[in-house]
């Protein structure tokens, strides 16, 4: 069995203090009960993360990064390494994000070296895949969800698996309010675990997990999380709101 995620995804929102008191906030709402049926991560702005991680120490909760570089360390002024992330400590960090794809022009090829590095430093890792509108209406959101896959994850090692999360995220429904049907998501989760069976064992392919992420929301997460490959959410907006993350969670 797949144990379930809900995993926030704060994005480039809130100062430090909002969101110390967001996170105390999440901490009163999310407690051990929550925790048994659902792992919960949280991916934090880079400048909340020392903070955080001594306020979760020991709660269950995982607390994450949004991205990190592909190289192990050298002039690239004013990026990540896995290693700082790790010696925050960090266990975990999202690679491929869409509006990491989109705005800040990532290459499958950076992203695999992403995950390469997350690897090295011990993190665990949620990439992220899906499909733009235009994709979806020109019927190729199948072949372009393959390839996300199969560029950047084909020929791992192994015992690469075990760290590694998939996350679809179909870019017409991310902070739009529309939300992919329980049965459009149901589809090309299970044609993603096709695809891996294909590029790793089919072991690896049923005991992945795959969240669903676009537009989650209290009233719309237990029917997406009862399809039969969804695993969990990535959450953007509700996440920013302790109750309505709590309530995702207890979906
Ligand atoms: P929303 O939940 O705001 O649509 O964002 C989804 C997302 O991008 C999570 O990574």
């Amino acid at each position: 069995m797949r144990k379930r995620l809900v995993a926030g995804n704060w994005k480039m929102n809130t100062d430090l203090n909002d969101g110390f008191r967001l996170l105390k906030d999440i901490l009163d709402e999310i407690r051990e009960k929550e925790l048994e049926n659902s792992d919960v991560h949280i991916y934090a702005p880079f400048t909340h993360l020392k903070v955080f991680a001594n306020t979760l120490n020991g709660s269950g909760i995982l607390l994450g990064a949004q991205n990190c570089h592909h190289e192990t360390s050298g002039a690239f002024t004013g990026e990540i390494s896995t290693d700082m992330l790790a010696s925050v400590p960090v266990g975990g960090v999202l690679v491929g994000h869409s509006e990491r794809r989109q705005y800040f022009g990532e290459t499958s090829e950076q992203l695999r070296g992403k995950i390469e590095q997350a690897l090295n430093s011990d993190l665990s890792i949620i990439y992220c895949f899906g499909e733009t509108l235009e994709e979806r209406e020109s019927g190729s959101h199948y072949d372009v969800v393959e390839q996300q896959l199969r560029s950047v994850l084909s020929g791992l090692p192994a015992d690469a698996w075990q760290h590694i999360t998939l996350a679809y995220e179909p870019v017409w429904a991310i902070g739009t309010g529309k939300t992919a049907t329980a049965e459009q998501a149901q589809e090309v989760h299970a044609h993603a675990r096709g695809v891996l069976a294909d590029i790793s064992s089919a072991e690896v392919s049923n005991s992945i997990r795959i969240l669903y992420g676009g537009s989650v929301k209290p009233n719309n997460a237990a029917e997406l999380f009862g399809q039969d490959d969804i695993d969990g959410g990535l959450i953007g907006g509700a996440s920013l709101k302790a109750d309505s993350f709590a309530d995702i969670v207890r979906a």
